[in-house]
């Protein structure tokens, strides 16, 4: 075995070093070098309480927290060498600290462990990355409203079972999103509300040693609240699983729009027309404007899914309180964080160069039944009882089929043969503006219940802007 250049910090009880392989297979630090900011910060915090407390002197306070900035500086210019040697930011960091102002570096880990120095790092760092997320899904829903303001009178049909449906306008389609962003924002503040407990000054598992003061920590920390129980308090990474859950979910609400626009964007539909910008070609056939980014969106569910399994799955059966496993949360939550936000950020800026193809869209509404339900809906204003207008309605859209017509090219002779309650006003059913105004129930797509809903939305945005979580 070769002689190691470094010691551990914690050798001195081993009487030979370790192997080169353990050293390749237990760091962290190519991951949580990540960490590297919030871990100096996490220890000025510390440093300051222990100064309160009288367990570190003024004078060596003061050293030490020169050391620790000078190495924050390092840091941010990109000349502190990380080893992995040190196993851990916090290692290195501490490590380095010694070297640079003597033993007395050493006195920084009094009352601490890393148990509660990591915990504090994700937690910090995760407050952060959620706090940009909420920002960037509150600009996704304002594209989204500017979207639906733009089109709120174009006419679209709506699908269910990908069968058209009704006439509903773009609008309306638009902001069924919007919600669903809206609903993410609540999922990721309750994330961080989760994350924005301090864990740090619980010690390794039972506590420490020494009088500290948590709340201090956590009021210089932007912490709201501190953990009342130092085993679960180690091993807590219950604020990541429901982190990894939203950020899925989100990533869920985000495919089904990317699957709703490639449908849309095909040939066949050419409902829209994605920007040159948002598209690729073909290697080989030089017809091809591919909707790549959209089934990048869509495929990286799949990632964002496996991350939330891939913690729990860490987490099922451990043991009480700190265990090694725990380290692999960070290569899980990392992905997650970056892969969300880009996502968010790319289907923005496609969003807001997306094209409605209205000619396209106004053919496919009259070459179906779209009207269908206001036509039994007709009836039963004739006094039919619905079920029996419903009936009606499908007896003319099968003999309809079978002729290759459409309703409006039968006459009312024709209407008559199937219900004498059909007159002269029947024609008037088929106008999709006026079966989109029908729809006055809250919630429908009545363009006054439309334009509620932006407005609604716009004020989410104005108090989602104004009440940041970044600090
Ligand atoms: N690198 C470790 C992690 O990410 C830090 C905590 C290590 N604690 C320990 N007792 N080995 O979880």
């Amino acid at each position: 075995m070769k002689n190691r250049k470094q010691k551990n910090l914690w050798a001195s009880r081993f009487d030979s070093p370790v192997s080169e392989k353990l050293i390749d297979f237990t760091e962290s630090i190519s991951t949580d070098v990540r960490l590297a900011s919030y871990d100096i910060r996490g220890s000025l915090a510390h440093l300051e309480m222990l100064g309160r407390m009288r367990i570190i002197p003024s004078g060596e306070q003061q050293k030490i927290r020169q050391g620790l900035i000078r190495i924050g500086q390092e840091i941010r210019k990109g000349s502190f060498r990380f080893e992995k040697d040190n196993e851990d930011v916090h290692m290195n960091i501490e490590k380095a600290l010694i070297r640079k102002i003597g033993p007395v570096g050493g006195k920084l880990h009094t009352a601490r462990s890393r148990n509660d120095q990591v915990a504090v790092d994700t937690k910090m760092y995760l407050k952060d990355e959620i706090a940009d997320i909420i920002s960037l899904l509150t600009a996704l829903i304002e594209r989204l409203v500017q979207v639906a303001e733009k089109n709120k009178n174009v006419i679209i049909p709506s699908y269910t079972h990908l069968q058209q449906a009704q006439p509903v306008s773009a609008g309306h389609y638009f902001l069924s999103y919007a919600w669903q962003i809206k609903r993410d924002i609540v999922n990721f503040q309750e994330s961080f509300r989760q994350a924005d407990v301090l864990p740090l000054g619980v010690g390794a598992v039972a506590g420490v040693n020494y009088p500290n003061d948590r709340r201090f920590m956590a009021e210089k920390l932007g912490f709201s609240e501190v953990t009342e129980n130092s085993i679960d308090t180690v091993s807590d990474r219950d604020y990541q699983a429901h982190f990894l859950f939203s950020a899925s979910l989100c990533q869920i609400h985000l495919s089904r729009l990317a699957e709703d626009l490639i449908i849309y964007n095909t040939t066949e539909f050419g409902y829209i027309e994605l920007d040159d910008a948002f598209t690729t070609g073909s290697s080989i056939m030089p017809n091809k404007k591919n909707p790549d980014i959209l089934e990048l969106i869509r495929g990286k569910t799949g990632r964002m899914s496996a991350n939330l399994f891939a913690l729990l799955t860490v987490l099922k059966g451990l043991p009480s309180a700190y265990n090694r496993d725990l380290q692999e949360d960070k290569p899980i939550l990392f992905d997650s964080c970056d892969w969300i936000k880009k996502n968010i950020s790319v289907m923005t800026a496609l969003l807001g160069h997306l094209k409605l193809n209205r000619e396209r869209l106004q053919d496919s509404l009259d070459r179906n039944f779209i009207l269908a339900t206001d036509l039994a809906d007709y009836l039963v204003g004739k006094k039919v009882p619905f079920r029996e207008a419903h009936s009606i309605t499908g007896n003319i859209i099968k003999d309809c089929i079978r002729k290759k017509k459409i309703f409006t090219d039968l006459s009312l002779a024709e209407f008559r043969k199937f219900s004498k309650a059909f007159g002269e006003d029947v024609g008037k059913v088929f106008d999709y503006s006026r079966s989109i105004q029908k729809k006055s129930s809250t919630g429908g797509t009545g363009l006054s219940e439309v334009s509620k809903n932006i407005n609604v939305l716009k004020k989410t945005i104005k108090g989602l802007r104004k009440n940041s979580l970044r600090k």
